[in-house]
């Protein structure tokens, strides 16, 4: 994935993408959903038997210009029916990929042609939306990159799919079953092997004074990454593919939930001969290398300054509040809150009842995906959302189809995100601008909260 090559100039316009086109852009048009076997446990292992897009762990990365179109064709040589969601693009509803929703699931065999433009730049990603929960987890995820025209000064750009697995130390297989309550109705599948790229010691050399763009994408099952720069300085110039007005120097632990993204600009200040690293926190306390940088050589060059912001992306503007109409959602259930009914598959089920249909949480009342809406938008209409954390797991939750803003007590919107973490009992509001129509999930995207009650939809028309 790593691709040290200088892409200026790659979508600035027609002649400079013939002459400067490199080979990564010469993307097949067809991707293949297809069982394979990759080397992911460390050396010594044994294979891991994967569900990979054209084979492979992570996906290919799928790359085009800021408002060109993106055409591939899904060929599903799976055992099990499949679809492709273009996380966090704002794209046609019906090329949406949510199986069920948008479209019938592909059958084992089957092919389904997804053809849409993008009109944002950004760090976006692309997984499976039938049974995700199972099939992100054994491999079916890569990146969406949309190039700006004219993209920021740096040495080079590199793609960071940070996941974990749960592999069975013995034979090096995903850990079976692949779901069970205990999973659904706690934290969800977290990994027991954590890495980069399908790698779990990616390393890749670097020179001080070198200035990267790290595009981080949580495409874990469930893990929160809580990250940290070592021997770098690093500036937050994106989130969920959304450029921020203004880079944010970054001083603290960075939060990366399922789904989310952060696009990076870091410069190596660690010298020559020592190892600049993004580190994770581990879950006994521990900070330990997610990536490393081992720094060797000459000085690229004299250190650049502060960078300047990404070119904002079309109609991104704060929505318009006054008046807006506001909703609340309350979540609720899981382990040790629970609940004590919701409606699932239109009736009214207590929580033992509940549990064995597998499921174990609810949004606003409702378990799972209902055939009416959450809530029925009219286009143009702006919407305040209120959610409340009634359990004690945090939860990322993600809206299709739109971008949002948090909505601080003040009034104050934060910046666009397609995925937000909601922590248990601290209430917190959202808002957007129902401004693409079609049908559009809401769900938590630890994918077995989501697989067992926290789903739910809204409708604009
Ligand atoms: Cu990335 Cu409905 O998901
Ligand atoms: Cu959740």
């Amino acid at each position: 994935m790593t691709q040290r090559m200088t892409r200026r100039a790659f979508c600035a316009g027609a002649a400079a993408v013939v002459a400067a086109r490199p080979a990564w852009s010469a993307e097949p048009d067809v991707l293949t959903a297809r069982p394979a076997s990759v080397q992911l446990a460390p050396a010594g292992y044994p294979e891991t038997a994967i569900w990979g897009y054209d084979g492979l762990l992570p996906g290919p990365a799928v790359r085009a210009c800021q408002g060109e179109r993106i055409s591939r064709r899904l060929v599903n040589e799976l055992p099990v029916p499949t679809s492709v969601h273009w996380h966090g693009i704002r794209i046609d509803n019906g090329m949406d990929g949510v199986a069920g929703l948008t479209q019938d699931a592909v059958p084992p065999g089957g092919s389904f042609d997804y053809d849409f433009a993008v009109p944002d730049a950004g760090t976006y990603w692309y997984h499976a939306h039938a049974n995700s929960m199972e099939q992100v987890a054994r491999g079916l995820a890569g990146a969406l990159i949309v190039e700006e025209p004219a993209p920021p000064d740096v040495d080079w750009d590199e793609v960071l799919l940070l996941d974990d697995w749960l592999l069975d130390p013995e034979t090096g297989s995903f850990a079976e079953p692949m779901a069970h309550p205990m999973m659904m109705s706690h934290a969800g599948r977290t990994g027991n092997l954590l890495g980069t790229n399908g790698r779990p010691d990616l390393s890749i050399p670097a020179r001080r004074h070198e200035r990267l763009r790290l595009r981080l994408i949580n495409t874990a099952n469930a893990r929160i990454f809580v990250l940290r720069l070592e021997g770098l300085e690093g500036w937050q110039v994106a989130l969920d593919g959304m450029p921020l007005e203004a880079p944010e120097p970054v001083t603290t632990e960075l939060v990366l939930a399922p789904a989310q993204r952060i696009d990076l600009l870091v410069d190596i200040t660690a010298d020559s001969g020592e190892t600049a690293a993004l580190l994770r926190l581990d879950d006994d306390d521990a900070w330990r290398p997610q990536v490393t940088l081992p720094v060797s050589g000459r000085e690229s060059r004299t250190r650049r300054g502060i960078p300047d912001p990404l070119p904002p992306n079309p109609s991104t503007d704060q929505p318009d509040l006054t008046g807006a109409r506001r909703l609340d959602m309350v979540m609720e259930g899981g382990a040790m809150s629970g609940m004590r009914s919701a409606r699932y598959q239109g009736e009214e089920l207590g929580f033992r009842a509940l549990a064995a249909q597998g499921q174990y949480w609810a949004l606003a009342g409702q378990a799972g995906l209902a055939e009416t809406p959450f809530a029925r938008l009219s286009r143009g209409e702006p919407l305040r959302l209120n959610i409340d954390n009634r359990t004690v797991f945090p939860h990322a939750m993600h809206l299709h189809g739109m971008h949002f803003r948090t909505v601080a007590p003040d009034g104050t919107q934060g910046p666009l995100r397609d995925t937000v973490l909601s922590l248990p009992g601290e209430p917190m509001e959202i808002a957007f601008t129902a401004d693409n129509p079609g049908k559009w999930l809401f769900h938590c995207h630890m994918l077995g909260h989501a697989a067992s009650g926290m789903t739910t939809w809204i409708d604009v028309t």
